[in-house]
């Protein structure tokens, strides 16, 4: 070994000489956290494949909001269950519908906490696809305005940020002017850019009960072979007005992370989606790995990919062990 070597393992030695070379910081400020909101009082129906994870009636997802808050969580992002599926997903814009509902009762109680919302169909139609469905297929024109009424009724109901998640082409634009229309210029559009045809949504899909009565999402969502066109949508949403991109999954997908961060540098979320949260807790429940080191070591890895934002089920989990490794528990 000569004198002038480079020996990593001088960095290592000591815990605190490693925490300050370390160039990556899981934060509590990047992460969002997700919910289900459903019809009734007093609801808390637990979710069979996400342990841990509950749909909640708005009464109970106030509660659990301000818990959220109160760990310095920023953000929420909300899906809903309707009561009623119709083949156009009418209650997705109803003024009164459980999303616009659950945007208010927690605008009333945590006004700081910001309010996310997924912009989709696929919980409120009753053939479960993310779009009008004509001669068996999703239509993507006639989608859009249905979208961008969406947006603008969860918008109305007080939205700090809309996210579509449906994958139809020119979606961003036409929510971006439906929103400026209605003299909401400054709500922001986060739009899942590269959205794949992913089998990690399964437990997610058991969540929202949006499982597609017929066929898959494969017209529309992304084949996970491919990252050239990864770049290609998101240079369209940026185009049409995207205020921050996301890539969705996030584990299978760090490369389009990546070289998303390396070639647009814009703000960058990640979705680190049921199924990976699933895979985790599960190997976990069973004692073959180490579940809060998994839960670190894949959110970490997120976040170094070039992930500004990460929205996980694990939100609160991340947030205790970040306050108890502080020392402030
Ligand atoms: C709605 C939507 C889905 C997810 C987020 N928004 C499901 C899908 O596209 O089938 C998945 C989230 C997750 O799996 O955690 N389009």
């Amino acid at each position: 070994m000569g004198h002038t070597m480079f020996r990593p393992r001088r960095l290592r030695e000591k815990s605190l000489l490693r925490t300050m070379v370390r160039e990556t910081a899981l934060a509590v400020d990047d992460l969002v956290y997700p919910l289900f909101a459903v019809h009734g009082r007093g609801v808390r129906e637990p979710i069979a494949s996400m342990p841990g994870q509950s749909r909640l009636s708005v009464d109970e997802l106030v509660k659990e909001v301000k818990d959220v808050a109160g760990h310095g969580i920023p953000a929420v992002l909300l899906f809903g269950l309707p009561e009623e599926k119709d083949p156009r997903g009418s209650e997705a814009y109803a003024e009164d519908g459980i999303v616009q509902q659950a945007v208010r009762a927690v605008k009333d109680t945590v006004p700081d906490l910001l309010v996310v919302t997924d912009v989709c169909l696929c919980q409120y139609t009753s053939h479960g696809h993310c779009g009008v469905v004509e001669e068996g297929g999703v239509k993507n024109d006639p989608t859009l305005e249905l979208l961008a009424r969406v947006a603008v009724s969860h918008a109305e109901a007080g939205a700090d940020m809309v996210a579509p998640s449906d994958m139809m082409d020119g979606r961003v634009g036409a929510i971006r002017e439906a929103l400026d229309d209605a003299s909401y210029q400054e709500t922001p559009i986060m739009a899942y850019s590269a959205k794949y045809a992913s089998s990690f949504y399964g437990p997610f899909r058991d969540a929202a009960d949006s499982t597609p009565q017929f066929g898959d999402r494969r017209q529309y969502q992304m084949d996970p072979a491919n990252v050239v066109e990864a770049m290609r949508e998101i240079a369209l949403d940026l185009d049409e007005g995207a205020d921050i991109v996301m890539v969705k999954p996030a584990l299978p997908y760090l490369d389009v992370i990546s070289r998303a961060k390396a070639e647009f540098g814009v703000p960058l979320a990640a979705y680190s989606v049921s199924g990976e949260y699933a895979m985790i807790r599960a190997a976990g429940r069973l004692g073959w790995l180490d579940e809060e080191r998994a839960m670190m070591e894949a959110l970490t890895g997120i976040r170094r990919a070039g992930a500004d934002i990460v929205i996980t089920y694990f939100a609160r989990e991340v947030a205790r062990i970040l306050e108890r490794d502080r020392g402030l528990r």
